[in-house]
């Protein structure tokens, strides 16, 4: 072939390839075969593999993946991007349509009411019709480019379907539930982590450093907004951005009433668990873009637009079993094992029946048809039992006088509602103890996952967690399913993370009630575990955060035993007991510098109910905050649970930030970090 002629097949091969692509995943209308499209594709690749100078900036083998990139640029959006004010009930909707009606009074209002895909927000610029870049919605005024990822995204197109156009639009990715199941059994095939909803899964693989890992995922786009100045109406809006090849969500109505408004919220709330993805809510925006702009826009969100969203999902399965997990403190959790269900967004085998209490409260049977919830949220709690559905032999569960792993006697310290194991021998808190220090934010060691633990604590070979560095290649390879070289792997892993700071390592010790936060304090006032050591009760609680409890707990866990054999072996074997925290992070790019929280300082309130404590408070941490106990006018967020007292209180009147547990795993999403899935 001529250049000439090489040229042109290039151009007809990339237009025809992104038309068959849009009648593919746009309209859901495919022209060709699965198979004719793949071999245009390879022609073009092959083209363009002997001519780079001919390719195109747009054309369709991007598709596949570029390289690997390193970092993500961050970049200012050309305006901020927003969020909307949450209603939970028809009143709060009410309020809204007051508002908006009082601000504009005798107007005709209409509203256009949309889904709420339960995905990640992202932006795609186009110059003369070409995606030029796509950017994270981030803390909103900037946020990561990942254009190259967005790329693969094969409802995203590359090129407009008019020309000469330069704009910006917005959109929702996101994942379907049966392409998040599939991918998940492939994961656990793999013996790889699971992701714990398709939400989570759509912002980790966003920001995966390599394009073509990210083209095998099966991330999707619905785009609801663009700058488009000859528009009038938001609805004229989405039909421009259906003209220009985007894929736009059907379920989009323009509404005269509130009573219409309701009824598609009603329509849509019944049909959530068969859409085939997740949505948490309706959006409800006022269509005249004129009428938008006078209502203009508060700090952080639109007047003109809210959010209404659903209760948490809820589904019934059989209980099949109750299962007791001793946890790395002793305290004992009961589990529900259930027959798999789907609900919100994954399937569902395990959830959490929270203590003793809630099981004889509830009168939860194993046989019973349980009722599970699942918010925005990633652990399923069972919620109540449908007692028509009981089975006649069902019998009432009592919880078990001796703790499950080790067989010793529970002990129910009074006023507290958790049952513990009292044996500090206890073989189930040591697998959790050895995963705890193993942990990312610990000693951070791949490969020691809860097979590895299980078998090192089940035969022998681990007693305490310093025995970790006395283990070799050898025995480690005598393990089921433990290659040679996982063997040598793990062996460097483990050897490799005695350079973790001395705060990690105190952090991984398990002391109760010591996060990374006060082992971060700690390690900062007593740069040494001799210095920690010596430290009485009373000194510790001179400083700040450390009160009585966490200052008895930190002295009583030096004076056992236990203890002192365990950082002898930690000592011989070269982990860093001394050193201060802030000196070590110095000029690192650690989450503290340089997370979506970075020198915030936040406090956590309320009783969380999908994370623990010290979940929410390590993964703000990851993002970069310094977590603290009380609400003062140093604080700039606070993040609030159920039942939050005086400190929310206390930060509303001094107008400081606050977020729902749900805002926190939304924003942890946005920022990628991973929250740990259920079971
Ligand atoms: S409009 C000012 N429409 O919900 C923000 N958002 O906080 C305008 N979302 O981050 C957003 N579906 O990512 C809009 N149909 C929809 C949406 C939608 C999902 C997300 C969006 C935003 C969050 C709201």
């Amino acid at each position: 072939m001529k250049a000439k002629q090489v040229e042109d097949r290039i151009r007809q091969l990339s237009t025809e390839l992104e038309e068959h692509n849009h009648r593919y995943h746009v309209l859901a209308d495919p022209g060709i075969s699965d198979r004719e499209y793949d071999r245009l594709l390879e022609e073009l690749i092959e083209l363009e593999k002997a001519n780079p100078d001919l390719r195109l900036p747009d054309s369709p083998s991007l598709r596949v993946g570029g390289e690997p990139s390193s970092d993500f640029p961050t970049v200012e959006h050309m305006t901020p991007m927003l969020s909307l004010d949450n209603s939970y009930s028809r009143e709060d909707v009410e309020a809204f349509d007051a508002r908006v009606r009082g601000a504009l009074p005798d107007e005709q209002i209409d509203y256009v009411v949309e889904l709420k895909i339960d995905g990640v927000a992202l932006s795609l610029v186009y110059e003369d019709s070409r995606l030029i870049r796509a950017v994270t919605r981030g803390n909103g005024v900037a946020g990561d480019e990942v254009t190259a990822n967005a790329r693969t995204i094969r409802s995203i197109p590359l090129r407009l379907r008019q020309d000469g156009i330069s704009c910006e639009i917005r959109g929702e990715v996101y994942m379907r539930n049966a392409d998040f199941d599939a991918m998940n059994q492939r994961q656990q095939e793999q013996g790889l982590p699971l992701f714990a909803n398709p939400r989570n899964s759509t912002a980790g693989t966003l920001k995966l450093q390599d394009p073509k890992a990210v083209a095998r995922r099966p991330l999707r786009y619905f785009a609801y907004w663009i700058h488009d100045p000859s528009a009038s109406t938001h609805m004229q809006r989405m039909n421009t951005l259906g003209e220009l090849g985007l894929p736009v969500n059907p379920a989009t109505k323009c509404c005269g009433s509130l009573d219409e408004v309701f009824s598609f919220y009603d329509t849509y709330a019944a049909q959530r668990p068969s859409l085939g993805y997740e949505i948490d809510g309706v959006v409800i925006k006022v269509d005249n873009l004129a009428q938008q702009e006078r209502l203009g826009f508060t700090a952080k969100s639109p007047r003109s637009a809210m959010a209404f969203k659903f209760d948490a999902e809820q589904a019934q399965a059989r209980l099949l079993d109750i299962r007791l997990q001793v946890g790395r403190t002793g305290v004992i959790a009961p589990v529900a094992i259930l027959e798999p269900v789907f609900v919100a967004g994954s399937t569902v085998q395990r959830a959490t029946l929270h203590n003793a209490d809630e099981i004889e409260r509830k009168d939860v049977r194993i046989g019973d048809l349980v009722i599970l919830e699942k918010g925005g949220d990633v652990i399923p709690k069972v919620v109540g039992v449908v007692l028509d559905e009981r089975p006649a032999d069902a019998a009432a569960f009592i919880f078990p006088k001796r703790c499950p792993a080790c067989g010793a006697e529970t002990i129910r310290p009074e006023g507290e509602t958790a049952v513990r194991c009292g044996n500090p021998a206890c073989i189930g808190q040591l697998k959790r103890r050895l995963e705890h220090f193993s942990g990312r934010n610990a000693m951070d060691i791949e490969g020691l996952g809860t097979a590895v633990v299980e078998q090192l604590v089940d035969s022998g070979k681990v007693k305490d967690v310093g025995d970790l560095y006395s283990l070799d290649a050898e025995v480690l390879s005598s393990l089921d399913r433990m290659g040679d070289k996982s063997a040598t792997n793990l062996v460097t892993a483990i050897a490799a993370s005695c350079q973790r700071r001395f705060d990690r390592v105190l952090f991984g010790l398990g002391i109760l009630h010591v996060g990374s936060t006060v082992a971060r304090t700690l390690t900062r006032h007593y740069p040494s575990v001799e210095d920690l050591m010596k430290a009485t009760p009373e000194q510790l609680e001179e400083l700040d955060e450390i009160g009585p409890t966490i200052a008895a707990s930190v002295h009583e866990f030096f004076r056992t035993e236990a203890a002192a054999t365990l950082l002898a072996k930690l000592q011989l074997a070269g982990v860093q007991l001394a050193g201060d925290a802030d000196e070590s992070t110095r000029g690192t790019t650690d989450s503290e510098t340089s997370g979506a929280l970075a020198g915030k300082t936040v406090v956590l309130t309320g009783s969380l109910q999908v994370l623990s404590r010290d979940q929410a408070k390590s993964l703000l941490e990851q993002m970069g905050a310094k977590v603290v106990g009380s609400v003062s006018s140093k604080t700039d967020l606070v993040v609030a649970g159920e039942k939050a007292g005086s400190k929310l209180k206390k930060a509303q009147d001094l107008e400081i930030e606050v977020w729902s547990e749900e805002m926190l795993q939304q924003k942890l999403a946005d920022a990628g970090i991973g929250i740990p899935a259920a079971g």
